[in-house]
């Protein structure tokens, strides 16, 4: 996989920041500027953490599971996501988050090694070596599901974050 892509794709954010976003790969705009979710998909993952009350440069450090684009974004397979979990999991345990947002199924999956329906995990409190961890729907999906009425996956994605950030306000 390595081999189609133009730049590993590591982290945005703050290293120091109490809360981590995990994702699943990058994407082109990713692939290009050598940053997570800085395309279409960033841009509503970080309204979404605004409206929140999470900045997305102060309160919040972002990577993914897999640091290399899939070609042609294809979903990442079983084998890469092994193959990039060490990286992975150094990276956890250099910024010591408190907490994990586990941003769509495969970041759920990459993390935890749950395979359950999103829709069914996400806004469940789950913990991944002592660290609390918010499974949420992804931007890209929300992004094919904009209504933002009352119980649709936007709405729930936004109490989510909120759960995320009272939970990081209960627990300084
Ligand atoms: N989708 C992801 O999961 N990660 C990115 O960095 C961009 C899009």
């Amino acid at each position: 996989m390595a081999l189609g892509r133009q730049q590993v794709v590591f982290s945005r954010g703050n290293p120091l920041a109490r809360l981590m976003l995990i994702g699943e790969a990058p994407g082109a705009q990713e692939d290009g500027r050598g940053q997570p979710f800085v395309g279409r998909s960033g841009l509503l993952l970080d309204q979404l953490l605004a409206t929140a009350g999470l900045d997305s440069h102060r309160d919040v450090y972002i990577g993914n599971a897999v640091k290399c684009r899939p070609p042609g974004n294809r979903k990442p397979t079983t084998l890469e996501l092994a193959a990039c979990r060490p990286w992975l999991q150094q990276q956890i345990a250099l910024v010591q988050p408190q907490v994990l947002v586990l941003v769509g199924a495969t970041a759920l999956q990459a993390v935890l090694g749950l395979k359950g329906p999103i829709s069914q995990l996400r806004g469940q409190w789950q913990s991944f070596e002592g660290r609390a961890c918010m499974p949420i729907f992804h931007p890209a999906y929300l992004l094919r599901n904009g209504s933002t009425q009352p119980g649709r996956p936007r709405d729930l994605t936004r109490l989510d974050l909120v759960a995320v950030r009272e939970h990081l306000l209960a627990f300084r």
